[in-house]
């Protein structure tokens, strides 16, 4: 089977030396190409910049923006069975990206921001043969959140995890995540590190995948 793994951060830049960017280490969706590649499967993992080596045997695409990650994973995904939407995309970027970089001035200094393009909802929606994995990154009502954006970004299924949390979750070797499915049912994979969740995510991501388990109730 093929796979389709995003991972680690975008960065989105306003001047040609600064960017606006957040805490993924990529070390979740590494940990799921690993473990698809362990088992088998071709992967194309498409990172933003990350401090972590590639998994040996994974086609590798390195982008640094939303858009480039966007124009990466619009083409990965001609040809694949699985897209898991592992990468932590800027909801916002600069509107303007300055030619030069802005002279220090008194008082302060306002950043006009645009929305992104939703990969994950792009992708998704429209006619396809892949199935879509989703992660939640959340800081509170994990489930209500979590569940909103499984419907709204017409996922299969949408990995929750919390990320207000020093010890998993976003930069941390653990994590605890939740499994939501489009009929209404979830599963938990309990706190453990990143390799162990990767590779129990990934017997229910093919599971539902081959048992359509979920189905398009939103
Ligand atoms: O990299 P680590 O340090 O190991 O941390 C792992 C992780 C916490 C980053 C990972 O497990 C995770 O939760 N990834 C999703 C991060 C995220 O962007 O979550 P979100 O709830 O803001 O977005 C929901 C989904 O939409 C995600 O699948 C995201 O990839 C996608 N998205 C978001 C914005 C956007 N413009 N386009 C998108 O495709």
């Amino acid at each position: 089977m093929k796979f389709v793994v995003t991972a680690g951060p975008t960065r989105e830049p306003f001047d040609p030396v600064r960017f606006l960017s957040n805490r993924s280490s990529g070390k979740m969706g590494y940990a799921l190409a690993e473990a698809a590649l362990q088992a088998g499967h071709e992967v194309t993992l498409i990172s933003g910049p990350v401090q972590i080596p590639a998994p040996k045997g994974a086609q590798f695409v390195a982008i640094t923006t939303s858009e480039e990650l966007y124009g990466a994973t619009r083409r990965a995904v001609e040809n694949c069975d699985v897209l898991v939407m592992c990468a932590a995309v800027a909801d916002y970027k600069p509107t303007r990206v300055a030619g030069t970089k802005p002279k220090k001035k008194a008082g302060t200094f306002s950043l006009k921001l645009t929305p992104t393009r939703d990969i994950l909802a792009t992708l998704a929606s429209g006619a396809h043969d892949y199935f879509v994995v989703g992660f939640a990154a959340e800081t509170n009502d994990v489930e209500a959140n979590a569940r909103h954006k499984l419907c709204s970004k017409n996922c299969d299924i949408m990995v929750a995890n919390d990320v207000s949390r020093n010890d998993r979750g976003m930069e941390s070797d653990r994590n605890e995540v939740t499994i939501f499915f489009r009929e209404g049912g979830s599963k938990t994979i309990a706190v453990a590190p990143k390799k162990i969740i990767a590779r129990k995510l990934l017997k229910i991501i093919l599971s539902a995948r081959e048992n359509s388990l979920t189905k398009k109730t939103c």
